[in-house]
């Protein structure tokens, strides 16, 4: 069976040329005569895959020596906890912006550590929009501001960063990161799971400015304590070996098309591909603030919502995978991170045209 093009949103569609280098080098990795999954995380070898992942996510975010960069597990939710954990007591309390499904989630866990208040919400618009810059102010003696740069369910995307002044501004960037070129030294905080734009699920990454780090609640545990992670390179214990490796072999590849102007560039043409599309048809149609559409994932709705089945049984048979929406909207979604080529948007709208001739 051939690859098609995987539309999930997560864990969604990784370089091809990655996992052939991977299938390569799987039983023996650079003549160690065992695997690199084998390896103990303690050996220099696997520090210097650690390492060498590292250099390269520094090199393509500019990350500067101010920044400690942790590669962690437990995934994007268990940062909802670990950031109030690290950062809530630095202020009277952590602000939010609520953009959607996983600004939500991140605030319900934020409260069991301390005061949370949110600024601005989108939700009495049905999350079809962020919030804009003119609709909050941040508290000057706050933890920090949190925002969800891109919803990944709701398919909503800022179109600038919140101004947070002295207040650390933290992002979960679990479904743009690496997606579009960002100006690191804005951050606080940086989190994001791996299993979109990263490499395979079971890695997460955390970003964060040093001089935050000292004020951790007590009852943190030491894995969950960013400080504890940093001195001892992420490994308070045993870290995910094999998903550290292939998300440096992602690093790898990003690098050499060109880095993350070269993906950002890509993204805006498969986006837009899409957008011009789905806003020509009549059959179509996407129901987000043009100017806050996500440029990772595309939600559509079909004109007649009876023929959601055949299209996605369709869509399987032409090669074009996961495309059903979130259980909690409903309608389609195409999650085009960073891997997902050009070609594969052109099949979806080349599929989706002759779907509308057949049945709109
Ligand atoms: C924006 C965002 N935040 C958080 C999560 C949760 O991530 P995880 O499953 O890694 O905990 C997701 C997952 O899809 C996401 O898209």
């Amino acid at each position: 069976m051939t690859r098609g093009y995987n539309f999930c949103s997560g864990p969604a569609m990784l370089p091809e040329a990655v996992m052939l280098k991977a299938q390569q080098e799987l039983p023996n990795w650079r003549n160690t005569g065992m695997s690199v999954m084998e390896l103990s995380h303690r050996s220099d070898e696997f520090v210097s895959v650690v390492s060498d992942a590292e250099a390269r996510l520094r090199q393509l975010l500019d990350i500067s020596d101010d920044y400690g960069v942790i590669f962690t597990q437990g995934g994007a939710t268990l940062q909802f906890s670990c950031v109030p954990m690290n950062l809530i007591a630095r202020g009277s309390g952590a602000e939010f912006l609520d953009t959607g499904a996983w600004s939500v989630k991140s605030i319900k866990e934020a409260e069991r550590y301390g005061p949370v208040r949110v600024l601005a919400s989108t939700k009495d618009k049905h999350y079809r929009h962020a919030v804009r810059a003119e609709d909050f102010q941040v508290s000057p003696d706050a933890s920090y501001l949190h925002y969800t740069p891109n919803e990944t369910i709701g398919g909503v995307e800022f179109n600038y960063v919140p101004e947070s002044g002295k207040v650390p501004l933290v992002a979960d960037m679990s479904s743009c990161i690496l997606s579009q070129t960002i100006d690191v030294s804005r951050f606080g905080l940086i989190y994001a799971g791996a299993q979109k734009n990263i490499g395979p699920a079971g890695l997460t990454l955390v970003i964060v400015r040093k001089d935050l780090l000292g004020q951790t609640l007590p009852g943190t545990p030491s894995l969950l304590d960013y400080q504890a992670q940093i001195d001892q390179g992420s490994m308070v214990n045993t870290p995910p070996t094999f998903a550290i490796y292939l998300a440096g072999l992602v690093f790898e590849w990003l690098q050499e098309q060109g880095g993350v102007p070269a993906m950002q560039q890509l993204n805006e043409a498969k986006s837009q591909l899409l957008y011009d599309f789905v806003d020509a048809s009549g059959f179509y149609r996407n129901p987000i603030d043009p100017v806050h559409r996500s440029r990772m994932n595309v939600p559509f709705i079909l004109a007649d919502e009876t023929l959601n089945e055949r299209f996605l049984a369709e869509a399987d048979k032409a090669g074009l995978y996961n495309l059903q929406g979130h259980r909690s909207v409903g309608g389609m979604r195409a999650s085009i991170y960073n891997a997902m080529p050009l070609a594969g948007v052109q099949a979806l709208v080349t599929f989706m045209k002759e779907f509308e001739r057949r049945y709109g």
